[in-house]
């Protein structure tokens, strides 16, 4: 293989890849599947596991499911001082080899390797003695048929996080796939990114309480077409009850949550419609997302990592779902005004308003749409 694979750092680990990988827009499957561009994803998830490790007792051990060539949790072993021992698993033969000669360059002698299909893999780590401290599910597509075994290959107090890419079904163009992987559907709107982010949340949270297990959101991050949840895995009953729909009006862009579903808008009576059942309660920790921002100044990251976090420490809090100031200018018939104008009115009009994580247009407030568009005239 060795004319075919090209070495490239991402953070402080050096990583063998396939060439072509390196050159296409679309990476090749074979001889194995490593895209550049999920640097940002895999940025944050060792900013996260390092602060989630700060404070979990027991074996620090990454359970790496569809590991690939090893891009993750290579550089989990290599950058993470803190982490004991991590298991590297895919079906691709050649992904675990370049994987195994990664784990060689960078002198790394924590991590054990295994070709086995994702859920038997899980399934051999779900004895309470040998479940990871943190498991990484991150597949081609959905991960709605990895939750079971990841879950319980988890560890009480443990950190399961799943990447989502399935973007047309959590976008709305496939409404029953999506129904049957996220027992959920979207609604397409501006905040479409946010919609899929709570799918997914909602998914974990339905599977979880079939175990008896209760899922706490640390952390949630989207770029491109990678959709990432970061949760704590607490085996106990959940009393809580985070699911609800978000009641979206096409109409006058009027959206608010509640439990049930709901057709008519509150505000011009039109038909409205319903996303959801999803998760409706916060999508970030505040403790957790404080400590990342301390934590992300050790680590050779994307720069933007810090801003995102700064936005999701704004954004705690607020409600589930955000506009765009271009959305609202349209309304208006006017050109968008800035997003720190904006969210200033909207403050000094009593209200509450931040910047949301999810987009760099975007504003979450307390204000409804009329109550924007009023403040905004003035
Ligand atoms: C999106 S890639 C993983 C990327 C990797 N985590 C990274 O950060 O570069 C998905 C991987 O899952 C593997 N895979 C697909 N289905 C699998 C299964 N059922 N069991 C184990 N591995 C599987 C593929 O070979 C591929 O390497
Ligand atoms: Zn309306």
């Amino acid at each position: 293989m060795q004319d075919i694979v090209e070495i490239t750092t991402e953070g402080k680990t050096k990583l063998l890849v396939p060439k072509e990988s390196l050159e296409t827009n679309a990476p090749p499957m074979q001889p194995a599947f490593f895209n550049p561009r999920a640097k940002l994803s895999r940025d944050f998830s060792i900013v996260a596991y390092s602060t989630f490790l700060q404070n979990f007792k027991g074996p620090k051990t990454f359970l790496d499911c569809l590991s690939g060539i090893g891009a993750r949790s290579i550089r989990v072993a290599n950058e993470l001082n803190m982490i004991e021992k991590v298991f590297i698993n895919d079906v691709n033969p050649s992904a675990l080899e370049l994987a195994k000669n990664s784990a060689m360059l960078n002198n790394t002698a924590k991590c054990e390797f295994s070709e086995n299909e994702a859920c038997r893999f899980l399934s051999l780590h779900s004895k309470r003695e040998n479940r990871g401290a943190i498991v990484d599910i991150d597949p081609f597509g959905s991960p709605s048929r990895y939750l079971d075994c990841g879950i319980r290959a988890t560890s009480h107090g443990g950190l399961l996080s799943v990447t989502a890419t399935d973007l047309p079904v959590l976008h709305g163009l496939y409404n029953d796939a999506c129904q049957r992987r996220y027992y959920g559907i979207p609604v397409r709107t501006e905040y479409g990114n946010e919609i899929a982010l709570r799918l997914i949340l909602g998914c974990v949270h339905l599977v979880a309480g079939r175990l008896d297990v209760k899922i706490v959101p640390l952390f949630v991050q989207n770029n491109m077409h990678y959709y990432r949840v970061y949760v704590k895995i607490l085996v106990k009953t959940d009393s809580d009850d985070s699911m609800g729909y978000i009641i979206h009006c096409k109409t006058c862009g009027h959206r608010r949550v509640q439990k049930e579903k709901n057709n008519a808008c509150e505000i011009c009576n039109a038909k409205a419609e319903s996303a959801g059942p999803l998760w409706i309660g916060e999508i970030h920790d505040k403790m957790f997302v404080d400590s990342m921002l301390s934590e992300q100044t050790k680590f050779t990251i994307d720069k933007s990592c810090e801003k995102t976090l700064l936005k999701c420490q704004k954004e705690i809090g607020m409600p589930p779902s955000f506009f765009m100031l271009d959305e609202i200018a349209r309304k208006m018939r006017d050109a968008p005004k800035s997003l720190e104008k904006t969210i200033e009115k909207l403050q000094k009009s009593g209200f509450n308003a931040s910047p949301t994580s999810l987009n760099p247009s975007g504003f979450k407030t307390s204000a409804r749409i009329d109550e924007i568009i009023q403040v905004l005239k003035n």
